[in-house]
């Protein structure tokens, strides 16, 4: 693999996406990573991420010099750039000058060969405070800025480049150019990495893990364990069995799309539980949301792991036993969960798949080297239905927690209708890829008085929550057309019984969560 050595800012993923999407296969490795560690993973070609210290400050994050030792092509960026220049005899200071944004940038002479064939001025994302102000011995000074005469370097002989701007970055104008020529020139890596290659990939390994024993999945509806059972399904067919729990918390048509076009879609076996009532029962006159979102999650695990024994004991009869679960595991989780301090439990989550450990399996992870948008790409090309491929989060207590006040069934129904209509209409003005989310939430402990034909009403809030987000850390409401909005409130107020108010919510996320509860 091409090795993202993460210098812990947010960047580090950013540029193992940029690297992959250039047909090369990348991993990111901590900082903190020796040179013995990163040469036993065979790396390819290394890329030395941005991060928010100074070189000089104490305890900056530093990299183990030996890894320049290694003879592996190595391109530096931002703060990974500094790092480089410091390592390799160059000079680093803090002038006091701070660059921040959008930047023009100048190239020197032909811009070697990571520059090459590119505008000699150009628009770059700049964000540092210190500089290289003196590049090492042997290199070339590719570009510079106003500020920054030495913005970019390079060695061909050694293969060493470094850039102080972030290609990565949608908003540096040939950024992906920079990455494209380090992968593809200098370190003459070809782009044979593509949803092709990883899925045939994938089933040889799940395959040779799996041999002939029995696997189970939990299917949520959800992108991720949709991919991951397909994937499954084509390595080992029948031996693997997918439960799908309706605990009545769902969206409109969710089930069926699951049970039918999912189903049509990759031939695998499926058991549905239908666990409304237990989860109804479990929730009756329930408004705390972290309760609820307890009692979703024990009903959950509690309801899987019936469907799993039931199978479990189905597959001994036949001599072959389940050994395996599947789980949708993105390599954002496991990035995260490798460096992770505390943080605070703001809510407490619930996945499917998030189960207890005495669940004698073990895991079948077919998703782990992936980021989200590879996931869906796989999913296309698996066959998998747009709506399900396409789907955008969804939370696992689903409903549940979009009813402020206690849940029931009449309160569901009023919900999954607002839901489907506001989707439908966001899907018709084609606005689904500018929305990262939109949960619709019904304030069922919230009346207000309102006026229908030539009575008066006494109705629920219904709330539009559209959020444009990156990873769901941050977010910002989504600007939607006035007309969208319009027709979503007037359908939603003249179809749906006992709404009789649509209101929108203006708040970004900090500090409003994206969901109510
Ligand atoms: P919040 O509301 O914390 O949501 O801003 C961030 C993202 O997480 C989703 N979400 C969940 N996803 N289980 C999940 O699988 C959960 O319990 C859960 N709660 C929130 C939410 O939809 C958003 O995308």
């Amino acid at each position: 693999p091409v090795l993202v050595v993460d210098f812990g800012a947010q960047y580090a993923q950013l540029i193992a996406r940029r690297v992959r999407e250039a047909g090369v296969y990348s991993e990111i490795v901590p900082h903190t990573a020796s040179a013995a560690e990163i040469a036993a993973k065979n790396p390819v070609g290394i890329i030395l991420s941005g991060g928010p210290s100074s070189v000089y400050e104490p305890g900056a994050p530093s990299l183990d010099a030996g890894v320049f030792d290694l003879g592996v092509p190595t391109l530096g960026i931002c703060y990974g750039f500094q790092v480089m220049a410091q390592a390799l005899g160059g000079e680093v200071a803090n002038t006091g000058l701070r660059e921040y944004g959008a930047t023009d940038a100048a190239v020197t002479g032909d811009g070697g060969v990571l520059l090459a064939g590119q505008p000699v001025e150009q628009n770059v994302w700049m964000s540092h405070g210190d500089q290289v102000s003196r590049a090492p011995e042997g290199f070339t000074v590719l570009a510079s800025t106003s500020a920054t005469p030495v913005a970019a370097f390079g060695s061909d002989e050694r293969r060493f480049y470094g850039v102080q701007w972030h290609p990565e970055v949608k908003h540096s104008d040939y950024g992906q150019r920079v990455i494209e020529n380090f992968l593809h020139t200098a370190a003459g890596l070809p782009a044979d990495w593509n949803s092709g290659n990883v899925i045939a990939e994938q089933v040889e390994k799940i395959r040779a893990q799996v041999g002939s024993a029995r696997v189970i999945c939990g299917l949520s509806g959800g992108v991720d364990s949709a991919v991951a059972a397909a994937l499954v399904q084509r390595a080992v067919g029948e031996q693997l069995v997918c439960v799908f729990v309706d605990h009545g918390l769902l969206r409109k048509n969710e089930r069926e799309q699951v049970e039918t076009d999912y189903v049509a879609a990759t031939g695998v076996r499926l058991v549905t539980v239908d666990a409304a009532d237990t989860f109804l029962a479990a929730l009756d006159g329930v408004s705390d949301p972290e309760q609820k979102r307890k009692i979703i999650g024990r009903e959950f695990i509690r309801t899987f792991e019936q469907a799993a024994a039931a199978l479990v004991a189905e597959a001994e009869s036949s001599g072959e036993p389940v050994k395996f679960l599947v789980q949708g595991t993105l390599y954002p989780d496991v990035v995260e969960s490798g460096g992770g301090t505390g943080t605070a439990n703001i809510k407490s989550h619930h996945n499917v798949g998030g189960l207890p450990d005495d669940l004698e399996f073990e895991l079948v992870e077919p998703l782990r080297t992936l980021f989200k948008d590879e996931v869906r790409a796989i999913g296309r090309e698996l066959g998998l239905p747009e709506v399900i491929v396409g789907r955008q989060p969804f939370p696992g207590p689903g409903l549940g927690i979009r009813i402020v006040g206690s849940v029931t069934r009449e309160r569901l129904e009023i919900l999954r209708d607002a839901d489907a209509i506001a989707r439908e209409e966001l899907t018709r003005a084609g606005l689904d890829g500018e929305i990262w989310q939109c949960p619709v939430v019904l304030l069922a402990d919230v009346r207000s008085v309102g006026v229908q034909g030539d009575g008066r009403t006494y109705g629920h809030p219904i709330v539009l929550r559209p959020v444009s987000s990156e990873d769901a850390m941050t977010a910002d409401w989504t600007r939607l057309p006035y007309d969208v909005l319009s027709r979503i409130s007037n359908r939603i107020t003249n179809e749906v019984r006992d709404v009789n108010r649509v209101v929108l919510d203006v708040t970004s996320k900090p500090p409003g969560t994206i969901e109510w509860e």
